[in-house]
């Protein structure tokens, strides 16, 4: 999200023989998020020696507690209004959170209280099983195209931007009510504007002038949407989205604004992640592979475990409005958590031997990548079907997979995932 990013670490901060610097923690650097078995291990060693805590201590950053605790994480979304998104929901930049963000937006994760109340009311509509069912056919197609994409390429692909990317982004499409022309624009919405601290992700090349003149071409597009949708409303969440009130008025410009940014930016990346780390994992555990082939019912268990596996989103920040305790750590108004569902999906008093891979694991339901309580990820349903819809098409068609050189991963501490996933494959005969 910032464009304050470093693009490289100075040689005399790095620990040699590592990489990293030396008063680093796995949760501000974003470049730590570059190598996943090494964050993992990382974390576990938090849980075991820290019990699941780790007191942030960067220079440039303000005292933040990380909560890798599964329950206490739990315990920090059920009470709202103790720990609040506002006003730092994520921790955006390398340079410390007081650079302000490119973009000054408000949407529901900035939102608390009955403002979030509200908001979240207007757009859930479209989120419900009824309206999520009228999604099939679409999604059904979007597998087809996926599968057909890798039978076309032949023997290998990069399975992350050929296949995984695209994907969710027609979701996006469809459920806002957008033309498929749209995608290139939208696209460049979610990746580049909202594309997190990799550096590779930024318009490194575009002076904030530029960076504002793109903006502005988002906002006369998603005002002419507005315009349409008020004129024409239809089923579609632009519509709904156009013609929301809250109470008595129609909802604020920067807000209508916020909305679709949101469901763009939440919907994309995310679910990319999960589909594309999902399959890696089964590209890395030919076990797992066969038995989803042999036993398709495990699709629906594999899934949770891809998502506790992937967490896309790897933290939310919240800001204690008192003085409290959490679990023997004391925090006073004003201070910064960290959630790390990332972390929290690795706990081993909720998960045995966490770093093991495993579809069948009996309670990887429990993962915490959606989060919890009023903020709930909205579109957790819709990123199931996506992800049932995709696998369920192209994981019975695969003969022979494997890597086809090493994958790369997102550099940044908010969502991210593969960045490229190049993979060698037969396909059975169509
Ligand atoms: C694998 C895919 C996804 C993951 C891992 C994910 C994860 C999350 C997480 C962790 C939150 C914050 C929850 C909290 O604070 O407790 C969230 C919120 C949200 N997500 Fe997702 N998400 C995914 C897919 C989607 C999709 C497909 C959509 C919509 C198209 C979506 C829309 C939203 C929205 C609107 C919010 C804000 C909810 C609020 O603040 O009330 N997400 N998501």
């Amino acid at each position: 999200m910032g464009d304050e990013t470093e693009t490289e670490l100075p040689a005399d901060e790095m620990v040699p023989g590592i990489g990293w610097p030396a008063d680093d923690d796995i949760f501000t650097n974003n470049f730590r998020y570059g190598d996943l078995a090494d964050w993992n291990r990382a974390a576990l060693k938090i849980h075991d020696e820290h019990d699941g805590f780790y007191r942030i201590e960067r220079k440039g950053f303000p005292s933040i507690l990380a909560v890798l605790d599964h329950a206490a994480l739990l315990d920090v979304e059920r009470q709202p209004d103790l720990f609040t998104n506002g006003p730092t929901p994520v921790l955006t930049t390398q340079e410390g959170i007081d650079t302000p963000p490119p973009v000054e937006l408000k949407t529901l994760i900035h939102m608390d209280g009955d403002e979030h109340t509200a908001y979240r009311k207007l757009g859930l509509p479209q989120f419900k099983p009824a309206s999520l069912s009228r999604l099939d056919e679409r999604l059904a197609e979007l597998a087809d195209r996926a599968l057909a994409t890798m039978r076309d390429a032949g023997s290998e692909i990069d399975f992350s931007t050929e296949v995984a990317l695209p994907y969710p982004l027609h979701v996006i499409l469809k459920i806002l009510g957008l033309p498929e022309e749209d995608y290139p624009r939208m696209m460049t919405l979610t990746q580049q504007l909202f594309g997190g601290e990799d550096p590779d992700m930024q318009r490194e090349e575009l002076s904030p002038e530029a960076i504002a003149a793109v903006l502005m071409d988002f906002f006369t597009y998603f005002n002419g949407i507005t315009v349409d949708r008020r004129t024409n409303p239809g089923d579609d969440l632009a519509s709904l989205i156009a013609n929301g009130m809250i109470g008595a008025d129609p909802i604020g410009d920067l807000e209508t604004m916020g909305y679709y940014v949101i469901i763009a930016t939440a919907g994309h990346d995310t679910t990319s992640s999960a589909m594309a780390g999902g399959f890696r994992a089964l590209v890395e555990h030919p076990d797992q592979l066969r038995a989803l082939q042999e036993r398709p019912e495990l699709l629906n268990n594999a899934i949770e475990e891809m998502l506790r596996w992937t967490a896309p989103v790897r933290h939310f920040m919240r800001t204690a409005t008192a003085d409290t305790v959490l679990n023997g750590h004391e925090l006073k108004a004003g201070d910064l958590l960290y959630l790390s569902y990332k972390g929290a999906n690795l706990d081993p008093k909720v998960f045995d031997d966490p770093l093991r891979f495993d579809i069948e694991r009996p309670n990887a339901d429990r993962q915490i990548s959606f989060g919890f309580g009023k903020h709930f990820c909205m579109g957790a349903q819709l990123a199931r079907m996506e992800l049932r819809s995709i696998f369920g098409r192209i994981i019975p068609e695969i003969e022979s997979v494997e890597l086809a050189g090493t994958p790369t991963t997102m550099l940044t501490t908010f969502v991210g995932g593969h960045k490229t996933l190049p993979i060698r494959y037969t396909l059975r005969p169509a």
